[in-house]
């Protein structure tokens, strides 16, 4: 028996449940009534192997809608299914998961209703899978769980024990009120709003330092990390205020975006808004020179050689943290490619910060221009967590959750 989720009964969640084809298929309709008595409403889409194990008429008549099973069907009463339906839910759950949609899923192919209502959800998705022990430790399988976990999806490892086929391993579907109850821990931490009151100030992308009218020096930060620090503070109930430099990302709805393309405009944007802040958040990678003079005109190649002369800029995350009052809480990251940890430590200390990210910028799945991130988050107080592989979006929550540590610890 599930023990209905408070919040749940008092805010009436959307759920997309997912079915492939598989024995478990008959526990999918466990987990739909176990969110329907947590408050939840449910419809359901069915793969057409599902059937063959459960029919459609089974979750249509529990959960009082239609079964989506080919959004082609002339009895489909939607002619975008898969958008309404991916559009219109606050969570996707897919139990039982096969090592086929699996694979779609990591591979972002869109061949049935299923993968694509996955490739058009912006929702938080969960993954429940089912499948033969063999099946679920070969690589193919494994690599692709690693991409789903990289690509922000929850997967709800399965049971081990005796299966359908009478082999002994892992692969038995978890069991629906495990699965229901991971539902509605993902649901309340997304719709969490333990930010709220809170004013967060976040610098975000590369610099631009002109060297003259066509030429400058940058860097290959893309704004990935930082507009997902606003993007999941604002879904947690903060203002947030964005200095945009150069980005190959756009900025989230809801966020006020201050355009500032040199280290010397950030810095004056940041001294224009940090008054204002509670929380000020340097993802930006700010170029430390720049030509001492801009050259007016286009420089001609008419030398051999040509010498730039390169002076410090500001460092905007120092001049917040020795400007600070307030309580504000200042968050600067460390891109290292050595040292990683060890030369994050000095730079909070001596940008006298309350937290900082360690990243390991030489890694290809981590820093800069890619979608997942592997940080260390160091503390004033010198406690470390570790953070694995995984979407920069998860990331943000992660470094959010260090916010709210430090404000329920009296910071
Ligand atoms: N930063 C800043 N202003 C600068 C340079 C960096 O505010 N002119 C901030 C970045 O936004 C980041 C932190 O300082 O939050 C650390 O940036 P990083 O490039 O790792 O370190 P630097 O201080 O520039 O030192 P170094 O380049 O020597 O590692």
């Amino acid at each position: 028996m599930i023990s209905p989720d408070s919040q749940a009964q008092t805010t009436r969640y959307n759920i997309a449940l997912g079915v492939c084809g598989g024995i478990a298929a008959y526990k999918a309709v466990e987990v739909l009534r176990g969110l329907q008595r947590s408050g939840c409403v449910v419809r359901v889409a069915m793969t057409k192997r599902a059937c063959e194990f459960v029919q459609p008429l089974t979750f249509r008549a529990l959960s009082g809608s239609h079964v989506v099973v080919d959004d082609y069907a002339p009895d489909n009463p939607d002619p975008i299914a898969h958008i309404t339906f991916s559009q219109t839910t606050d969570l996707l759950i897919v139990a039982p998961a096969t090592a086929n949609m699996i694979a779609k899923f990591a591979r972002g192919i869109a061949d049935d209703f299923l993968s694509s209502t996955y490739l058009a959800c912006t929702a938080p998705v969960l993954v429940a899978p089912a499948m033969n022990t063999t099946m679920w430790e070969h690589p193919a399988t494994q690599r692709n769980l690693d991409q789903l976990r990289a690509d922000g999806v929850h997967i709800m490892e399965p049971d081990a024990g005796e299966m359908a086929c009478k082999t002994i391993g892992p692969g038995r579907l978890s069991e629906p009120d495990r699965i229901v109850a991971a539902a509605l821990e993902i649901l309340s931490a997304s719709h969490k709003k333990d930010l709220a009151g809170e004013r967060l100030l976040i610098t975000v992308g590369a610099t631009r330092e002109e060297i003259d009218p066509v030429r400058f020096i940058s860097n290959r930060s893309s704004g990935r990390m930082g507009f997902a620090l606003a993007e999941a503070a604002l879904k947690r109930g903060a203002e947030v205020t964005v200095v945009r430099g150069v980005t190959t990302v756009d900025p989230p709805l809801g966020a006020r975006v201050i355009r500032a393309l040199s280290a010397e405009e950030m810095a004056q944007a940041v001294a224009n808004e940090s008054g204002n802040a509670s929380v000020f958040i340097g993802a930006a990678a700010i170029a430390d020179y720049r030509p001492v003079q801009r050259a007016e005109e286009k420089i001609k190649k008419s030398e051999e050689r040509l010498t730039l002369t390169l002076e410090r800029t500001p460092d905007v995350l120092s001049q917040v943290a020795a400007q600070k009052t307030n309580g504000m809480l200042v968050i600067g990251f460390a891109a290292e490619t050595e040292n990683v940890v060890d030369n994050a430590a000095a730079k909070l200390k001596s940008k006298k910060l309350d937290a900082i990210i360690a990243n390991d910028v030489s890694r290809a799945d981590a820093g800069f221009d890619v979608a997942t991130n592997a940080v260390v988050i160091i503390t004033r107080d010198g406690n470390r967590v570790e953070l694995p592989v995984m979407s920069k979006r998860e990331t943000a929550n992660r470094i959010l959750d260090v916010i709210t540590k430090l404000r329920s610890n009296g910071n």
